[in-house]
């Protein structure tokens, strides 16, 4: 299927509108309109834009039916119609409720208007059942279980996708031959559930979607900030990402080749974002969810899919569901502050200045000089000072170490364990090095720094990440600053868990 047919209809709109265009105009115009657009973005009228929720195509198919699908976390709960609500959704397919729980209660906690949640999930009945505990409920925001709704049944919807169950098919060697499911390394990628949020905006009536990750932790009001968000005619609104680039994800001699013979996902020859265009990072995406529809932006995301499958999955490369979605909007978001997800907390691996600053060179002056790059994050490690961390409406764990995989006492215990970093850029707090553990860090530094390969190779000796940072204390969890100290951001994420919520996750 072509999806060009935008253009085809504004060309011929606008010769409607005029006296009769010779052909030639009309190649005229069409030319002129696609360097003014400079890609695949549509060009919008207003027939268009007036595509209701109901009499979309797309949102037929899904057949959602939220009386057999969802369920209040408070069983009276009223049921929400509403076309101009404010919805946080959240989409998961892991066993553990608590990061879910860590998100609706840090949002809930800052909101001045408590939104209404929507958690899509393959255990609604685990979350469900920990959000109704009586030891858990007591240690809610008022009114937040009457807020939620928590959804099951989605994956049904999802495989019944053509591009999607195509996809799960990459995993079948003998269906689509050895090289192309080699291709894929984890394949869980090709689970059709890491692509539910992008089917948000047909099952939720919706003004406004604030998607978020379940590694997120809230921070501040971002109902209020966000409720009236101009999106400037965007579909929707994220935050740039420039560590990564376009080229990190897309196989761009493929995707000219395979745009030479036709348009594919709405994308053409002129597209408007090249291999050095920054990416943005969809853990926390804000969508309107009319304009998305209208965009059709869920059909161009499935057929980039599918060429995606035809080709032996050698189109993009870092993820299966991430790169379409890049693809689809291409430069056409609207970038929110980066305070909106102030990410790469929780890496595993530190860089040589982190080391550096920490150990062995004057730790404030070198301190100073890497904050000043403050949220650029140019390919470089940053001291594990997560910068903007105390002004951060959304924090973001992109890393391994997620909090939920530390104990509370643990997390806390950063000042003990760990080197310290006050505000002013003093070190302070032993670091008890094994030595033996040193020598080792010293040397694998050492190599990074002579430009020698310095991949995971570092790290061979721990076998899990938690390891890795339990035993070496300056691979440590990031800092966040947290009044006029910091503290270690995952104790942050354990103030919006109860040590009741977790023990009654646990039965
Ligand atoms: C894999 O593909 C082959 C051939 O298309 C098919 O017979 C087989 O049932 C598939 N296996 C699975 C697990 O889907
Ligand atoms: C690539 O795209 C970026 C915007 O995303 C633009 O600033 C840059 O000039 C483009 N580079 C080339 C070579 O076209
Ligand atoms: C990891 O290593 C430790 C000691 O080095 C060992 O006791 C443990 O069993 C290992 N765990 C796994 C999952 O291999
Ligand atoms: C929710 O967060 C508040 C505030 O941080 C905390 O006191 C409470 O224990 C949390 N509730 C649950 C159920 O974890």
């Amino acid at each position: 299927m072509r999806h060009t047919w935008w253009w085809w209809a504004a060309a011929a709109g606008q010769a409607a509108a005029q006296k009769p265009l010779t052909k030639w105009q009309l190649r005229r115009q069409k030319q002129k309109s696609l360097k003014v657009k400079q890609g695949f973005a549509p060009s919008w009228t207003r027939s268009e834009a007036s595509n209701t929720y109901s009499n979309d195509a797309l949102t037929r198919d899904m057949t959602w039916n939220e009386e057999r699908h969802c369920e209040y976390a408070a069983p009276s709960a009223e049921r929400f119609h509403r076309r101009d609500s404010f919805v946080v959704a959240l989409a998961y397919d892991t066993p553990d409720p608590l990061p879910t729980l860590a998100v609706l209660n840090s949002t809930a906690h800052h909101a001045s208007t408590l939104p209404e949640f929507a958690v899509v999930t393959t255990r609604p009945r685990r979350l469900l059942g920990l959000l109704r505990h009586p030891r858990v409920a007591r240690d809610l925001p008022p009114g937040l279980a009457q807020k939620v709704r928590v959804c099951g049944g989605f994956t049904q919807l999802l495989v019944q996708r053509p591009a999607l169950a195509k996809l799960r098919l990459l995993s079948n060697a003998s269906a689509v031959g050895a090289a192309a499911a080699a291709r894929v390394r984890r394949r869980e990628l090709l689970s059709p559930f890491n692509f539910a949020a992008f089917y948000l905006p047909h099952v939720l009536e919706a003004k406004r979607i604030l998607y978020l990750d379940t590694d997120v932790l809230v921070q501040r009001d971002v109902v209020r900030a966000l409720e009236h968000y101009e999106l400037g005619g965007k579909a929707v609104a994220a935050v740039e990402d420039c560590s990564q680039k376009f080229e990190k994800y897309v196989n761009f001699q493929l995707l000219n080749r395979l745009l030479k013979r036709k348009a594919m996902g709405g994308l053409s020859r002129h597209y408007d974002f090249n291999a050095s265009t920054c990416v943005f990072n969809r853990g926390v995406v804000l969508i309107d969810p009319e304009r998305w529809r209208a965009l059709g932006l869920t059909l161009a995301i499935e057929s980039l899919v599918e060429a995606y499958v035809k080709c032996g999955a050698r189109l993009w490369r870092g993820g299966v569901s991430q790169p379409p979605f890049l693809l689809a909007l291409g430069g056409r978001y609207a970038k929110l502050d980066l305070r909106f997800n102030v990410r790469g907390l929780g890496r595993v691996d530190i860089g040589l200045s982190e080391f550096e600053a920490v150990n062995f060179v004057a730790p404030h002056k070198m301190l100073r000089k890497e904050l000043r790059r403050v949220g650029t994050f140019r390919q470089k490690f940053h001291l594990f000072v997560a910068p903007l961390a105390d002004e951060a409406f959304v924090l973001h764990f992109t890393g391994e170490l997620k909090p939920w995989r530390l104990s509370a006492s643990y997390a806390e215990q950063w000042t003990t364990h760990g080197a310290a970093l006050t505000p002013t850029g003093h070190v302070s707090g032993g670091c008890e090095l094994d030595q033996q553990l040193s020598g080792l860090m010293d040397r694998r530094i050492y190599y990074c720094r002579k430009r020698a390969p310095c991949g995971d190779a570092r790290f061979a000796r721990f076998n899990s990440t938690t390891s890795l940072f339990a035993s070496a204390c300056l691979a440590r969890f990031p800092l966040c600053a947290a009044g006029r100290g910091v503290a270690a951001c995952a104790s942050l994420w354990h103030g919006y868990v109860s040590p009741a919520a977790a023990r009654v996750a646990d039965l």
